[in-house]
Formats: structure tokens, C-alpha cells, sequence
């Protein structure tokens, strides 16, 4: 059921690659609740993805940019005014990639261009953009831009990777960039901390299925899926959430606040039966 949420709001979609991506759902429901936008990708992902399917769905434009260039994130604030006839209301960043994962280098071998690459693409190019939407003045007061991150910002998990430090820095940038778009223009600037989901850059990450297995366990509500961050996405780029703003937001179903529960213990005490069953 659509609330007409967006009405009348534009914005930019950046990381939609093919119809599992988190922003693949929030673009398709910002459309139904009203929003008119444009959508963002590299070339390649243009290519081997599926965008092009979900911009002529959305009645939407690809404009392609690798985050990491100045040269293209300018590109892709001005032709989106161009397009929408005026500045945006909200920006969704959900881009994530390490190659160090990609190429299963650990975290203690890890490759240092790699490590960089990681850090420009999963964290320094929501820096990029913020700086050059600023400069371009590209969006509205009472604007709202998302992040998506992950709770390795915050603890330790197995095989996360240098994507874990490019986490950190992502929720660093949003709350030192939070302080001065509030200040100066009134727009909010938070992150999305979501549960792990089946998605192309969610499947890179080893044994993922077994980290999504445990979180669901221990989560008291289950694992948020991504049609389910698509909804609060779009509750937070709504005027409904305007003095929301400099926040790492979980959305994990109470994964962050658990120690241990009961159906995740009940596991655990299975796994020690069948090692002594097995002598
Ligand atoms: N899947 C999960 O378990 C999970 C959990 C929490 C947070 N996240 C975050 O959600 C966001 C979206 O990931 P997803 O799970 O939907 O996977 P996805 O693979 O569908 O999306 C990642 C996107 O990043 C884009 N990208 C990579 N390099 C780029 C570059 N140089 N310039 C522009 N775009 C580039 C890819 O083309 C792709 O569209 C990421 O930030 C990810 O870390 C994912």
C-alpha cells in the first residue's frame, strides 16, 4: 500500500546493480510512494547489471559514474537537476566493494591498493559526494541523505575484511558532514545499519550463510530483509523524520543490542551434543 510518502521529491539513486541490491528495492519503492529520480551506477555495472530494466521501469535516467571521480559525481548532480528540473530532496548511497575480499586476501594479508581502493569506493566516495553536492548547492533545505553501512563499524566479525574499517569511516563521514549540511542548509545526513542480506556484494563475503543464519537467530525480531530497509529508507527520506539527522540507525531486528539468546544457545549447546556424539 503506498502512503504518497515522496510526492512531489526528487532525488538520486546511487549502487542499484540488479533486482536482489538493497537500493534496486528502495528505488522501486520510492517510485510508488511518489518519488521522481535518477539512478547511478558505474559502466560495467550498467552493462552486466540490470539498471537499465529498472530505470525505464521508474521512468528514470542512468546517469553512469564511478563514485571514486570528482569529474563524475559533478556529472551526475547536474544532469539529475537538469533532469528533474530542480535540486534533489534525498541521495541514497549504497555502494560497497573490497577487493581484498573479492580476491580472498585476509585481514592480516591484506593488499595495500586494494585497502585504498576499498576505503575510496566504500567510504571516501560518500565524502566526494557530499562535497560536491555542496558545491553544486544541489540539495533542498530539510533534504535527507542515507548511507547504507553494516554493524562491523562497530564489532568484529569473521571474514568482514578491510570493509569493516571502510564502515567506520563511512558513519565518521556522515556525522562530521551531518554537522555542517544541518547547520548551514538544514539537510540530515545518517547512516542505515542493516541486518547481512542476499545481495551480489552480500554474497562475496565468506561464509555468508552461516553469518546469516546466526544474526536471524540471535536478532529477537529476525533479520530486516531488503525490502524491509527499502521501507525505512523511505520513512527517512519522508518529512516525517526531518530532526533525525548525525545517526548510525540499526535496522537489524535487535541483532546490535543482543549478548546471546535463546534459539542461537540452543544451537550452540546442539553443536557440543554432536561433537561428543561423533567421540
Ligand atoms: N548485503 C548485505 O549483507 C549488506 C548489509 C549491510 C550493508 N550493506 C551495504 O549496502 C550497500 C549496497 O550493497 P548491496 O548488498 O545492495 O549489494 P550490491 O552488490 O547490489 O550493491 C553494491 C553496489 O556498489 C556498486 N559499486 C561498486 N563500485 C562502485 C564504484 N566505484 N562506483 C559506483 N558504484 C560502485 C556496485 O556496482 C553495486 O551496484 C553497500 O554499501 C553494502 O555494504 C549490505
Amino acid at each position: 500500500m503506498a502512503y504518497n510518502l515522496l510526492k512531489g521529491k526528487k532525488g538520486i539513486i546511487f549502487g542499484a546493480l540488479d533486482n536482489k541490491s538493497i537500493a534496486w528495492h528502495i528505488a522501486e519503492l520510492a517510485r510508488e510512494e511518489g518519488a521522481t529520480f535518477t539512478l547511478s551506477n558505474t559502466l560495467s555495472a550498467q552493462r552486466f547489471g540490470q539498471i537499465d530494466e529498472l530505470a525505464e521501469k521508474c521512468d528514470s535516467l542512468v546517469i553512469p559514474a564511478d563514485a571514486t571521480s570528482i569529474k563524475d559525481l559533478n556529472e551526475v548532480f547536474s544532469k539529475s537537476m537538469e533532469f528533474l528540473g530542480g535540486k534533489v530532496d534525498f541521495v541514497l548511497h549504497s555502494i560497497g566493494m573490497s577487493l581484498n575480499v573479492r580476491k580472498k586476501r585476509v585481514y592480516n594479508d591484506v593488499d595495500y591498493d586494494y585497502y585504498r581502493k576499498t576505503l575510496d569506493i566504500s567510504a571516501v566516495s560518500f565524502h566526494k559526494m557530499l562535497q560536491v553536492a555542496n558545491k553544486l548547492d544541489a540539495i533542498n533545505e530539510w533534504g535527507s541523505i542515507i548511507a547504507l553501512s553494516y554493524i562491523a563499524a562497530q564489532r568484529t566479525l569473521y571474514a568482514y575484511n578491510d570493509m569493516a574499517d571502510a564502515k567506520s569511516l563511512l558513519e565518521s563521514i556522515a556525522r562530521s558532514f551531518g554537522y555542517i549540511y544541518g547547520r548551514d542548509k538544514k539537510i540530515r545526513i545518517n547512516t542505515i545499519s542493516q541486518s547481512p542480506t542476499l545481495t551480489t556484494a552480500g554474497s562475496g563475503v565468506k561464509a555468508m550463510g552461516g553469518l546469516m543464519d546466526f544474526t536471524d537467530r540471535m536478532s529477537p525480531l529476525g533479520n530486516a530483509d531488503a525490502a524491509e530497509c527499502a521501507n525505512f529508507c523511505i520513512s527517512m527520506f519522508s518529512d516525517l523524520s526531518r530532526k533525525i539527522t548525525m545517526q548510525n540507525l540499526y535496522h537489524d531486528g535487535g541483532f546490535s543490542s543482543m549478548g546471546m539468546s535463546q534459539k542461537a544457545m540452543s544451537m550452540y549447546n546442539k553443536s557440543f551434543n554432536s561433537e561428543s556424539q561423533e567421540g
